[in-house]
């Protein structure tokens, strides 16, 4: 006789809270509180001068490049501020197309559309990122580049989605934000496309409150992003201003990242690592223990032991069943959600891609030069990765999870999928 589930009236495996899912954030704690206190004591929260200037930032952003793996790393003041960075610095704008997963976040977007670019998206695949197998049909001789979001944790196939970027000469922006620490086969991510980006925003995996980087190995796109980051002026590479005509200086924006999100950056960088380290170790032990029950499909990664173990993620056969098994898992008292709570961003701004102009002109969508660019934007024209994200079901893994965390989800997951999927 199986145990009656909770959503039948037996007893909740589970009626404890789950703990917050705010990887770097609920590691706050003296060394974080220090570092911000010694920049309000030197009284220089300014990056580039002040009276006793502690170059925090500078030494973040040599930290970061170095755990990265690139040549340079630019700090922002935000993960949407890093990607209209670098977006601009790949040379995006009237006449140019970006391609990007249906399966992202509408600052990717965003990024594009603000510089009077044109947004291709494609089909995600079991990795729940860009399909490498749907890029080619949407190259044009437009495309200026091809944006891969690391989504809930994962990284999409990178060397995949290389091969195809490389026979055709355009380069690939990784968005890191939501795989900090994430990498495949020792490349960690933000180094294996032209340009990398990553959030800080609270709820991620290392988090300043509000923060952005870039990392790149390319000299030109780091001097470009240096530009755009700071007003559009140069700085040298120490980041100094240099009051001559030079082949950088732009139209730019204020982005720069202040010291105190530096210091504190710094200390969480260095706690990324173990962060990451747990959070790998519960999804290990999860997909180990849950992967092979009737009706439930791992999603792929890549590199399963170098993923940044965020979340543990999983597919139905059916979006029905995915209901039922969220509906019943939910009443044994484990928080089971649907990836990004069922708000897939390309679905829910197709109205907006279809009818939202930048402009009162009408831009991008009524620009001259984008007159040749594809702009049919609905719900369903990505059906795969529609269905994809219908069936797929995530469970957040909090550093902090403990072994009974994990032996409830274990015991509630078997007993759901016992009934519902049996
Ligand atoms: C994939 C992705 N890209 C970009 C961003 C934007 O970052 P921010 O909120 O720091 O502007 C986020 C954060 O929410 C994100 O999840």
């Amino acid at each position: 006789m199986p145990e009656s589930l909770a959503i039948d009236g037996g007893t909740p495996v589970r009626t404890a809270t789950w703990p917050a899912m705010f990887p770097g954030g609920t590691e706050y704690g003296e060394e974080e509180k220090r570092a911000a206190i010694e920049v309000i004591e030197a009284q220089s929260p300014f990056r580039y001068y002040g009276t006793n200037l502690l170059k925090k930032v500078d030494q973040l952003e040599a930290a970061y490049a170095r755990y990265v793996g690139t040549r340079f790393a630019l700090a922002t003041h935000s993960g949407s501020t890093a990607l209209s960075v670098a977006i601009a610095a790949l040379g995006v704008g009237p006449g140019t197309e970006v391609i990007l997963p249906a399966f992202m976040w509408i600052a990717d977007v965003n990024a594009v559309i603000h510089l009077r670019g044109i947004p291709v998206l494609a089909e995600i695949d079991e990795t729940l990122n860009l399909d490498p197998a749907d890029i080619e049909k949407r190259i044009t001789k437009r495309t200026k580049a091809i944006v891969a979001v690391h989504m809930a944790g994962s990284v999409a196939d990178m060397p995949a989605i290389k091969a195809v970027a490389d026979k055709h000469g355009i380069p690939v922006l990784e968005d890191c934000s939501q795989a900090a620490g994430a990498s495949i086969d020792g490349h960690v991510v933000g180094s294996m496309g032209a340009i990398g980006t990553v959030s800080l925003q609270y709820n991620k995996n290392f988090t300043t409150g509000e923060g952005g980087m870039i990392t790149t190995s390319d000299d030109v796109l780091f001097r470009r992003a240096i530009c755009f980051h700071d007003g559009g002026f140069e700085r040298d590479m120490q980041g100094v201003s240099i009051p001559r005509d030079s082949p950088f200086e732009t139209w730019g924006m204020g982005a720069r990242m202040d010291e105190l999100r530096g210091a504190v950056g710094l200390v969480q960088l260095g706690k990324l690592p173990d962060i990451v380290r747990r959070m790998r170790g519960h999804q290990l032990r999860l997909r180990e223990a849950l992967g092979k029950l009737p009706g439930i499909h791992l999603r792929r990664l890549v590199d399963p032991n170098e993923d940044s173990g965020a979340y543990f993620t999983w597919l139905h056969d059916t979006t029905d069943a995915a209901e039922r098994f969220t509906t019943a898992l939910k009443a044994e008292g484990i928080p089971v959600s649907p990836p990004h709570g069922g708000i897939h961003q390309y679905r829910h701004m197709s109205n907006l891609l279809k009818n939202v102009p930048v402009t009162t002109e009408g831009c991008p969508w009524t620009c001259p030069f984008n007159k040749e660019s594809p702009m049919e934007y609905n719900a369903s024209m990505l059906p795969r990765s529609n269905s994809l994200l219908d069936r797929a079901r995530l469970i957040s893994l909090p550093p902090s999870l403990t072994e009974q965390d994990e032996d409830d989800i274990i015991r509630a997951f078997r007993k759901v999928a016992r009934v519902v999927l049996g």
